[in-house]
C-alpha cells in the first residue's frame, strides 16, 4: 500500500490531474522507436538495439526536413469550391508524416496484479503487443483508448515488452495529424479485482442553488458481482473537506452505485473563476481499501434558450472561442503541458473563453488546463463520416467505428466542467446526402444516452441545403461555419431559437508584413506568398472580424463564435494551397506558428477582453521605399476616441462609428466603412521617417494611453524576452524566448531576416525554433532558425536539475543572452 500511497501523492503534486487511478504511472522514458516497417517487431526477442531513443508524447516528423514531395497530391478539394482536381503542396504540412513507425519498450508489473494500458492518442491505425501477443487494434489517431493485458503479462515478474506499431497513410488528412506515440501513454496496474475501470465514474451537479448544490456520482465497479463493498466519497476545496458521504451495499455488475453529496455555498466554475473541487472515492470491502480514484469537479449551470442564446450559472454570454488544431508549432503533435499553458495564457489575456478541438478529440492534457485556466469547450470527433473528404480518411473506418469513438470521448470528458458542448462533426458532406440526418442523429444519441447534461452541435457549411433537409433541425444546436448572411436567415426557419457560429472568420494574415493599397480582398494571392498585416483578407467562403463582431453585437439570439483559428496550424496553406511550395502552414491564426500574436491578436482583445484597457498600433513605421506614399495607420483599442500625431502632427481624432454612422458611409463609397465600428482608421497619412503617436482617450475625454512607434535604424543587438520567470526542473518545462532583431534604441527592425544561432548552456536544452514564415524551410528542431520580420521564438525546455540556463543567440555580429532560473 505504501507504494501507492506515493503514486497517489505524485499524481497530486501534478498541477494537471485527470480521472486518476490509485496506482497509474506514465511510460515516458526507455522507448525505442524506428521509422518504416519492422517484420516482427512485436516478438519479446525481437533485437531492437539499433533503434533510436526516444521520449513519449513523441512526434516522429516534426523534426525532420520539410519537402514538397512529403505530402504533394492532385486532388479536388470540393469544399473549397474546386471543380477538378488540382496538384496541392504543403496541405498537410510538408513534413514525413505519411507511412510506418514501430515503437518498443518495457514495464514491470509485479506478479499477481492486473494491468490496464491506456494510451491517450496514438497517430495512427495502432497496433499495440504485449509479450508478443496482440492486445489491441484502435485505428482513430486522436482518439484515447485503454485495454487489459492482465491476460498477457508475465506471471514471473520478468518486464514486459510492449510493442506499437502505427501506420499513417496518405491523403488520410486535411491537416498537419502528426506521427508517432504523440500523446501520454498510462500503465494502470491493480491488485484486487475489484475496481472502477477507466472513464468509470460519471459526476453530475444536477441542482445548483445560491445555497446549496448537489454532486451525483455514478460509478461502475467491476469484478465485484454480488458483493458488498463500502463505497465511499469526498469532496474537498482547496483542501479542506467540504462534503462527504459513504455507501454499504451489494454490487450488481454492469449497475452503476449512485452517491449523491450537498456542497453547502458551492464555488461556481466559469472562465473568469474556474473554481475546482477534488473528488476522492474509495472501494472497500471489510475495512480494506481495494481501489480509489481522483476526479476534480467544477460546479456550473448551462442552458441554451430560444432567442437568448446561451447561459452560464444564469448569466447569458455569447462565445468568444477560437478553433484550434492539436499541433503545438514547431513542437508537432507531441503534446506538452507547458507549451499548452503557454498557449492557452496567450489566448485568455486576448479575452478568448471558449476552444473548439477542430476537428477531433483533443488531447486529456487540454481539458485538463481548459478546466483549470477556465475555458468553455466544444470537443468534437470527427471531420469525416462515412463519405470521404480524404481518400484514405476516417470513413474507411466510421461504419465499424464511430460508435466506439464517440463513446470513448464521451465518457472521458463527460466529468470535466470545461466541456459544455459536444460537437457530431465538421463539415460533413453527409450534410446534403441522402441518409446524412439518420447518422447524425445516432451520433447525436449516442452523446444524450451517455451525457443528458450537454447539447450536441455540428459545424454546417452547407447553411442553404440544412435549413431545409431536416440536418439543421435536428440538433441542440445549430453550428453554421461562416456563410455570415444566411445566418439570420437559419435563425428564422430553424426551430431552436438560436444560432451558434462554430467556425467564423478564416481571416488570413502575416505577423509583420502589410500590403498596399489597404483594401477588401478574397483569395488574394501576392509574390512573397504572404497575407496583408492590416486584416482586411479573407477567402471567398470566408470574412474579417469585423463582420462576426457586428453579428454578436446586432443579435441576441446569436451563441457567439469560434474563429478559425486561434493559432497557425501546419497544413492548408489557403491562398497558397494549390502548387503554393514552400507553403506548407496556415495564415489563418490570430497567432503564429511562432506563437506570437499577430496585429489581429489585438483587435480581438480589444472587442473581448472585458478587463483591462488597451491600446494597439499598425503598420511598424520603417518603409524606406515609400516616402511620400499613402501608408494608413490603424489603431486597435478599447478606449472609446483616438488621436494620431506623425512626427508631432496631429492627423485627427476619431471615435469608433455606430452601425448606422458605418452604414451610410458605406452608402456614400467608403470601401472600409465597416471596419470604422470596430477600429481607427487615418486612411491618408502619407510615410514620412520618425515616429507615429496615438494618444487614447477615455469616456471623459482624459488622455489614458499613448503608444509611439518608432523607424528603426540599423540592426545593432538581438534582445531576448522570455514568458518565463523560472522553468521547473522536471525535464519536460518550455520557456518561450522571443528574439527581436533591434537597433540601438531598441525599436524592433521589423525587414530583419537574419539567420539567428543557438546555444544553451546549464540545466536546459534547446528545444525547438520558429519564426511564423509558413514559407520559411528552416528546420524547427535545429539550433538555427531565420528571424522573420525582425522576430523569432526559440524554445528551451528544462533539465532535471536545478540551477539556471542560459540561451546565448548570435547572428553575425548582432548578439544576445538570457538566463533563467530552473528550480525543483
Ligand atoms: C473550413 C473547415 C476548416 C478549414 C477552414 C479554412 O471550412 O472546416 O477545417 O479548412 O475551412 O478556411
Amino acid at each position: 500500500m505504501k507504494t501507492y500511497l506515493t503514486i497517489i501523492l505524485m499524481c497530486l503534486s501534478t498541477s494537471v490531474m485527470a480521472d486518476t487511478a490509485l496506482n497509474e504511472k506514465l511510460l515516458t522514458q526507455g522507448w525505442r522507436f524506428h521509422r518504416g516497417e519492422a517484420v516482427g517487431a512485436e516478438s519479446v526477442t525481437f533485437n531492437d538495439a539499433d533503434w533510436q531513443q526516444v521520449r513519449v508524447p513523441h512526434d516522429w516528423a516534426i523534426g525532420e526536413e520539410f519537402n514538397r514531395e512529403n505530402d504533394i497530391q492532385c486532388v479536388m478539394i470540393k469544399e473549397n469550391g474546386e471543380e477538378k482536381p488540382t496538384w496541392h503542396t504543403g496541405r498537410s504540412g510538408g513534413l514525413p508524416w505519411a507511412g510506418v513507425g514501430w515503437y518498443r519498450t518495457t514495464f514491470d508489473t509485479k506478479p499477481g496484479t492486473g494491468a490496464t494500458l491506456l494510451f491517450d492518442g496514438a497517430m495512427s491505425e495502432a497496433l499495440v503487443y504485449v509479450n508478443g501477443k496482440k492486445a489491441i487494434f484502435w485505428p482513430c489517431g486522436y482518439n484515447s483508448f485503454f485495454v487489459d493485458v492482465t491476460a498477457l503479462l508475465n506471471k514471473d515478474g520478468k518486464a514486459n515488452v510492449l510493442a506499437v506499431r502505427l501506420n499513417n497513410r496518405e491523403q488520410s488528412s486535411r491537416w498537419y495529424p502528426g506521427a508517432g506515440i504523440y500523446r501520454n501513454v498510462h500503465l494502470i496496474e491493480w491488485e484486487s479485482d475489484v475496481r472502477i475501470p477507466v472513464w468509470g465514474m460519471h459526476v453530475t451537479t444536477p441542482h445548483i442553488k445560491k445555497d446549496y448544490a448537489t454532486v451525483t456520482n455514478d460509478i461502475s465497479i467491476e469484478g465485484a458481482d454480488e458483493q458488498e463493498l463500502t463505497v465511499s466519497m469526498t469532496l474537498s476545496y482547496k483542501g479542506k473537506v467540504v462534503a462527504s458521504t459513504t455507501k454499504k451495499q451489494v454490487i450488481h455488475e454492469g449497475i452503476p452505485l449512485r452517491l449523491n453529496t450537498t456542497v453547502e455555498h458551492p464555488h461556481l466554475w466559469s472562465p473568469e473563476s474556474p473554481e475546482l473541487y477534488l473528488l476522492d472515492v474509495k472501494v472497500e470491502k471489510d475495512s480494506k481499501l481495494l481501489d480509489s480514484k481522483q476526479q476534480r469537479v467544477g460546479i456550473r449551470s448551462i442552458e441554451y434558450i430560444a432567442e437568448k442564446g446561451f447561459f452560464l450559472n444564469g448569466e447569458k454570454r455569447q462565445f468568444r472561442g477560437v478553433c484550434n488544431h492539436h499541433d503545438l508549432g514547431p513542437l508537432g503533435a507531441a503534446v506538452n503541458e507547458s507549451a499548452l499553458r503557454h498557449q492557452l495564457q496567450l489566448l485568455k489575456d486576448m479575452g478568448c473563453d471558449a476552444i473548439r478541438t477542430s476537428h477531433n478529440m483533443p488531447a486529456p492534457d487540454l481539458v485538463e488546463l481548459c478546466d483549470e485556466m477556465g475555458f468553455m469547450m466544444m470537443v468534437e470527433p470527427f471531420d469525416e463520416w462515412d463519405v470521404a473528404k480524404c481518400d484514405s480518411g476516417y470513413h474507411r473506418f466510421f461504419n465499424e467505428w464511430a460508435e466506439r469513438d464517440m463513446e470513448n470521448m464521451v465518457r472521458h470528458y463527460r466529468n470535466n466542467p470545461s466541456v459544455v458542448m459536444w460537437s457530431i462533426g465538421n463539415e460533413v458532406p453527409s450534410q446534403v446526402q441522402k441518409g446524412g440526418t439518420k447518422v447524425a442523429a445516432m451520433l447525436r444519441d449516442i452523446c444524450h444516452k451517455l451525457d443528458p447534461t450537454r447539447p450536441v452541435t455540428a459545424g454546417m457549411d452547407r447553411a442553404h441545403a440544412t435549413i431545409w433537409n431536416g440536418f439543421g433541425a435536428l440538433l441542440d444546436i445549430p453550428g453554421f461555419n461562416y456563410r455570415t448572411e444566411l445566418i439570420p436567415d437559419g435563425h428564422k426557419r430553424l426551430p431552436q431559437g438560436f444560432i451558434l457560429g462554430s467556425e467564423t472568420a478564416s481571416t488570413v494574415s502575416s505577423r509583420g508584413i502589410y500590403k498596399f493599397p489597404v483594401e477588401l480582398k478574397k483569395s488574394q494571392q501576392y509574390d512573397d506568398h504572404q497575407s496583408s498585416g492590416y486584416d482586411t483578407e479573407a477567402c471567398f467562403w470566408s470574412n474579417i472580424p469585423d463582420v462576426d463582431f457586428a453579428l454578436a453585437d446586432d443579435n441576441e439570439w446569436y451563441m457567439g463564435q469560434f474563429v478559425w483559428t486561434g493559432f497557425d496550424y501546419l497544413g492548408e496553406p489557403t491562398p497558397y494551397d494549390t502548387n503554393g511550395w514552400p507553403n506548407h502552414s496556415s495564415l489563418f491564426g490570430i497567432i503564429d506558428l511562432a506563437s506570437l500574436p499577430k496585429d489581429r491578436y489585438y483587435l480581438y482583445q480589444s472587442v473581448w477582453n472585458h478587463t483591462h484597457k488597451m491600446l494597439h498600433v499598425l503598420p511598424h513605421w520603417t518603409w524606406p521605399g515609400r516616402i511620400g506614399e499613402i501608408t494608413p495607420v490603424m489603431a486597435y483599442s478599447n478606449y472609446p476616441e483616438c488621436e494620431l500625431l506623425v512626427n508631432g502632427e496631429s492627423m485627427g481624432r476619431l471615435h469608433k462609428l455606430t452601425k448606422e454612422e458605418c452604414l451610410s458611409r458605406e452608402k456614400a463609397g467608403d470601401k472600409l466603412a465597416m471596419l470604422r465600428r470596430y477600429r481607427f482608421i487615418w486612411d491618408n497619412v502619407k510615410y514620412e521617417p520618425g515616429e507615429i503617436t496615438v494618444k487614447a482617450y477615455d469616456e471623459t475625454g482624459k488622455l489614458a494611453d499613448t503608444k509611439t512607434i518608432r523607424t528603426a535604424g540599423k540592426p545593432h543587438h538581438l534582445r531576448l524576452t522570455t514568458d518565463r520567470e523560472s522553468l521547473k526542473a522536471n525535464g519536460l518545462d518550455i520557456a518561450y524566448i522571443t528574439v527581436e532583431v533591434v537597433d540601438k534604441d531598441g525599436n524592433v527592425c521589423p525587414h530583419a531576416s537574419d539567420l539567428v544561432s543557438f546555444k544553451v548552456e546549464g540545466e536546459g536544452h534547446f528545444r525547438a525554433a520558429a519564426n511564423g514564415d509558413p514559407t520559411c524551410l528552416d528546420r524547427f528542431q535545429l539550433p538555427r532558425h531565420h528571424v522573420m520580420a525582425g522576430k523569432l521564438s526559440c524554445l528551451i525546455e528544462s533539465n532535471e536539475s536545478a540551477g539556471a540556463v542560459t540561451l546565448k543567440a548570435s547572428a553575425g555580429k548582432l548578439k544576445g543572452q538570457i538566463t533563467i532560473p530552473v528550480k525543483k
